[in-house]
């Protein structure tokens, strides 16, 4: 199909769903054109990343199989691509020694986990080519989909794009009694996009729309299989959804539109199962999802796909979709049923919050060469703190998205929950729960409840574009010591800062 009829194609589909091309309304499908051949292809089975065990991490750049028919040079954390996951219990140690075997500065920041801040993995605390860091800490948050990615200043998008990042699976004895689908029941399923060019290589050659837009891919990875598919029973699934990709937001939905039932989100399983058609995966969020293969007979298949949205024209652009994972159902699997009742969790008091701050993100028009996006009109500087805030304090954070594209702003030692989008209270499932990352789409305005983690220190807060995160889209602030009425020692005038915002 040449690109005009393509186009014509996909605007036509758009025009006869009868939603306007800004609709970016969760629950909203469009359909995903069928591609027969891919149909009738045999794919390729799904990977599943190795179990991590041991204390080492080596980062290295090695050939590894991605597509079948050549090897690609991926850079490791741990020798495989997608990393090895980590699983540990709340409670417990982690204790490795990273070893950076890359020809430039690394290190590791653990998604989603309080940790002191020099195990956190800052953009200025990085671990030079031929060293090695000793990253050591006790879990002591809820069960949830955690990952770990490198994070230095400036070049977390190239070495995430070349493959360094996997899951970090905490579990605890709460969410243990509930029983869910695990073993061979439970896929971690981690999505990321890549630009495939003739050599197969993991090129991050940015052009300009890459800066301007981040590095949108046009072939679909599920935990870096292409075209993967999954030979499954007809029974429920666990699948623990990871957004990995650099830039693109997923719609995510199954081929036929049958229910998804989402189960937990960022930071842990939400109150109860709540079921869905479809949901947004920003950059760096999760959701864990159940699936549920029984009503599918033997010899049918089903594909989870992320569905087009808004004007998308092809990959170049946010919104283009297509197929994640291929499920044939090859045998009967055990019978189960859909647990109604998760755990019951701490919702945060916006009346306990001690400060509410506005945090605006803006695209830089006329286009410097660097700094393009900013957040308070700020392109980060490492050695600047643009904000403190109290241990253990709970804060409100307004984020305006004063640009036409989505954010997804993400928060180190500390997890939120969303208390609305542009002034109404949330009804996604996605969006419930505690939550590190939450997509602002263009001109929104989202509001959230903060608890900062007890641990003292340096911190980041950024767009999860990696792109635009590189670009300075991101912030230094510093937790002090629990005492109450911290005075702030920003360079950022934030009276004026909400005054526009109101
Ligand atoms: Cu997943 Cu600051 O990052
Ligand atoms: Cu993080
Ligand atoms: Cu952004």
């Amino acid at each position: 199909m040449d690109q005009s009829r393509r186009k014509f194609l996909t605007r036509f589909m758009v025009a006869t769903a009868g939603l306007g091309v800004s609709a970016l309304m969760p629950g909203m499908l469009r359909a995903t054109p069928r591609d027969p051949k891919r149909l009738l292809a045999g794919g390729n089975a799904l990977r599943l990343p190795a179990i991590f065990s041991g204390n080492s991490i080596v980062a290295s750049s090695q050939a590894q199989t991605v597509w079948p028919d050549q090897p690609t040079t991926v850079w490791t954390l741990g020798g495989s691509y997608p990393a090895p996951t980590i699983r540990l219990k709340k409670g417990e140690q982690l204790s490795v020694m990273l070893t950076n075997n890359l020809q430039e500065p690394t290190n590791i920041h653990w998604h989603g986990l309080l940790v002191p801040s020099a195990m956190d993995g800052h953009a200025m605390d990085v671990v030079a080519p031929g060293s090695g860091k000793k990253y050591e800490f006790t879990i002591e948050q809820r069960a949830g989909i955690y990952w770990y990615h490198p994070h230095p200043d400036g070049s977390t998008g190239r070495q995430v794009y070349k493959g360094m990042a996997g899951f970090f699976i905490v579990e605890d004895d709460e969410e243990m009694a509930l029983g869910l689908p695990s073993g061979k029941y439970e896929i971690p399923l981690v999505i990321q996009d890549r630009r495939v060019r003739t050599d197969r290589a993991f090129d991050y050659t940015l052009t300009m729309p890459d800066r301007m837009d981040g590095r949108l891919g046009d072939t679909i990875l599920a935990n870096g299989t292409p075209d993967a598919m999954f030979d499954a029973e007809s029974t429920i699934y666990r699948f623990r959804l990871l957004n990995g990709s650099n830039a693109r937001v997923y719609n995510i939905a199954l081929s036929d539109h049958h229910d998804l039932h989402v189960i937990g989100t960022d930071c842990g399983l939400l109150d109860k199962l709540r079921s869905v058609k479809s949901f947004f995966l920003g950059p760096g969020e999760r959701v864990d999802l159940l699936i549920d293969l029984s009503s599918y007979a033997v010899g049918n298949s089903v594909r989870l796909v992320a569905e087009t949205f808004d004007n998308a024209i092809d990959w170049t652009t946010q919104g283009w979709g297509g197929d994640i994972l291929r499920m044939n159902i090859v045998k009967e699997g055990p019978k189960r049923t859909l647990p109604m009742t998760l755990v019951a969790y701490e919702h945060l008091d916006p009346d306990n919050a001690v400060r509410t701050r506005s945090f605006s993100f803006k695209m830089v028009v006329p286009m410097p060469a660097t700094g393009m996006h900013t957040i308070n009109d700020l392109v980060y500087d490492g050695a600047r703190i643009d904000l403190t805030v109290g241990a253990g304090d709970t804060e409100i954070w307004r984020l305006f998205n004063n640009s036409d594209e989505p954010h997804p702003i993400h928060l180190h030692g500390a997890q939120f929950q969303i208390l609305s989008r542009d002034g109404t209270g949330i009804d996604d499932p996605k969006d419930m729960g505690w939550k590190d990352t939450v997509i602002l789409w263009g001109k929104q305005v989202v509001e959230v409840v903060v608890r900062f983690s007890t641990h003292t220190g340096m911190f980041l807060f950024h767009c999860h574009n990696l792109e635009h995160e590189d670009d300075g889209m991101m912030m230094n602030y510093e937790i002090m010591k629990a005492e109450s009425g911290v005075e702030e020692t920003s360079s950022v005038d934030w009276s004026r800062e909400k005054m526009e915002l109101r």
